[in-house]
């Protein structure tokens, strides 16, 4: 039987009791309706293949391409301190400084023209200790917000890029110039309406470097501040990670991080990363991947 448990922050749940490979439509609705309500779906030891994963993270809408060509399916991005060559990353070299940045609050692709929908994160290898995945509620700490506050935020615009952000943690040196090309500052409204449930959230994170028409440093300390206050108890959301486990989050209307692990463990997990809507160009059109073959 398909339960939901709530976990006792503002956001979260857990999903057991169905076979994602293998759904009715009901049991579909019944998942997209919690996922509305709680933001983050914990789909423990679901168990996937590629495939199944593909398929699942399909029905919340198309996929968007990845960032970096680490993988051989433009569906899938690499979450992994496992290199190319076997070697688990340093902290300090490419692939460490790169995979550093998760390390801070941010929500899925807000440097992109279009930010991310819905990200369906796949644990394959999962240290012993440490790299859990921590999640806050953007929507509750809108909700949170003094009438004042919220007023002055309303209308504002952040400007988020990728080089700002990666440029922060040194982990700029794996893409390629060409990869950089596609990858201009863009701007987004700090506040947003989710258009499920109509709720208002904010959206910032370590990609918003600072605040059109503000000075650059206030506004950097404004986006800090936001950032901050929202993610606290009981907006906040940790999930200890199994193999096999999935986690699908709402990066409309949430951040993430991922904590540290010893950094000679492996950690290896597969993420799905669904486009948001509107006109999209990392969107993977129907059909992409059959001409492609
Ligand atoms: C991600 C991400 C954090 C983690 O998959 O987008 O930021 O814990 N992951 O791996
Ligand atoms: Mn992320």
């Amino acid at each position: 039987m398909l339960k939901i448990a709530s976990s006792t922050a503002t956001l979260g749940a857990t999903v057991t009791g169905v076979h994602l490979n293998a759904l009715s439509e009901s049991e579909w609705r019944t998942i997209e309706d919690a996922f509305h309500e709680h933001a983050v779906l914990i789909f423990p030891r679901a168990d996937l293949t590629e495939d199944e994963h593909i398929a699942f993270s399909r029905r919340f809408g198309p996929l968007e391409r990845t960032l970096s060509k680490r993988t051989e399916r433009q569906e899938i991005s690499l979450l992994s301190n496992v290199g190319a060559d076997g070697g688990v990353a340093k902290p300090d070299d490419k692939l460490g400084l790169f995979l550093k940045g998760n390390r801070y609050w941010h929500t899925d692709s807000s440097f992109k023209k279009v930010g991310a929908k819905v990200s369906l994160l796949r644990a394959l290898e999962v240290p012993e200790t440490g790299g859990d995945t921590e999640w806050a509620d953007m929507r509750a700490a809108w909700d949170a917000l003094d009438p004042a506050t919220q007023a002055r935020l309303d209308g504002l615009t952040a400007v988020h890029s990728y080089a700002y952000s990666q440029g922060q943690v040194g982990g700029t040196t794996l893409l390629t110039r060409r990869e950089w090309v596609d990858l201009p500052p863009v701007e987004h409204p700090v506040v947003r309406t989710h258009p499920a449930t109509g709720r208002r959230s904010l959206y910032v994170g370590r990609h918003a470097s600072h605040i059109v028409g503000m000075d650059e440093a206030e506004g950097r300390v404004l986006l800090r501040q936001l950032t901050d206050d929202a993610c606290r108890p009981p907006r906040i959301f940790r999930h200890h990670w199994h193999d096999g486990d999935i986690a699908a989050w709402d990066n409309r209307c949430v951040l993430h991080r991922g904590h540290p692990w010893p950094f000679d463990q492996r950690r290896v997990m597969r993420r799905t990363t669904v486009a948001g809507d509107g006109d999209n160009p990392w969107v993977i059109e129907e059909g992409a991947e059959a001409a492609r073959a």
